[in-house]
């Protein structure tokens, strides 16, 4: 079971930023990616059915041999990871938005946090934020449209400019310290976000700790591949390859599957 891949999905290409640092980490790990783009997004769909989507993804990937889930989706995780872990016997990890390090570091009192709408509306979400935030001033906003547009290959477009710049306006005139990124595609947009946000201004991704945390379980339940074989990093997905391509770079075994 050791040697076999680890899986992780996401509502489309977002994910693939998680992935990136899963492979960085675990350079020897077996990977498989479903980017379910095809669904895209997630955000406004209500629980039932990112779950349902989430349960197709999953069994896709268990179908594949994998031995663990990464649900590279905050919006999946939020909404379907609980329902997962009970149904399934491999371990899940999840991604959620890092509300915890930038409450506990905010210097002026004020953090933002940019999300889908499914994460900010579910009950896990207000539940960290009730813990760890209830005594700062939180300004959420819904990053509408973005997945759409980082989706169809609009990264760097003037739209996608004009959209950052009206969520992050009530976030700046809050005077935040702290940008909390609660999307697995909001990591691509950091080039963009530097430049539109003051100097001051930290931003934050539970990228790397997802990484960590995935090391820290396989090597819990002795699943790290200790084998010296080459490794095998297989990217599916339902949309366009060619937006895959352009955020992982070419030279990478994508595959078009209809799932
Ligand atoms: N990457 C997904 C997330 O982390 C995007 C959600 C969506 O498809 O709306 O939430």
């Amino acid at each position: 079971m050791s040697n076999n891949p680890i899986g992780i999905f996401d509502s489309g290409v977002g994910g693939t930023s998680i992935w990136k640092e899963i492979h960085g980490l675990l350079p020897y790990e077996d990977t498989i990616y479903l980017s379910d783009s095809i669904n895209a997004p997630y955000g406004p769909k209500g629980t039932e059915k990112i779950k349902e989507l989430s349960i197709k993804n999953t069994e896709l990937l268990l179908k594949k041999g994998c031995k663990i889930i990464v649900v590279a989706c905050n919006t999946a995780t939020t909404n379907a990871i609980a329902y997962l872990r009970n149904t399934y016997d491999v371990p899940f990890i999840g991604i959620e938005p890092a509300i915890k390090p930038a409450a506990l570091n905010t210097k002026t009192n004020a953090i933002g946090i940019l999300a889908t709408k499914g994460t900010l509306s579910s009950a896990l979400f207000s539940e960290t934020s009730d813990r760890f935030a209830s005594h700062i001033k939180v300004i959420e906003r819904e990053g509408k449209g973005i997945v759409e547009l980082i989706e169809n290959g609009r990264l760097y477009s003037d739209t996608m400019r004009a959209l950052l710049l009206e969520y992050l306006q009530p976030m700046l005139n809050a005077n935040i310290d702290h940008l909390v990124l609660g999307c697995t595609h909001y990591p691509y947009l950091i080039p963009i976000l530097l430049e539109l946000l003051p100097n001051h201004v930290k931003i934050i991704d539970s990228g790397e700790a997802v990484a960590r945390q995935t090391k820290a379980v396989l090597e819990k339940n002795n699943l790290l591949n200790l084998s010296a074989e080459a490794i095998n990093l297989k990217f599916y997905t339902n949309g366009s390859i060619d937006v895959m391509y352009s955020l992982l770079g070419k030279g990478f075994d994508v595959k078009h599957l209809n799932f």
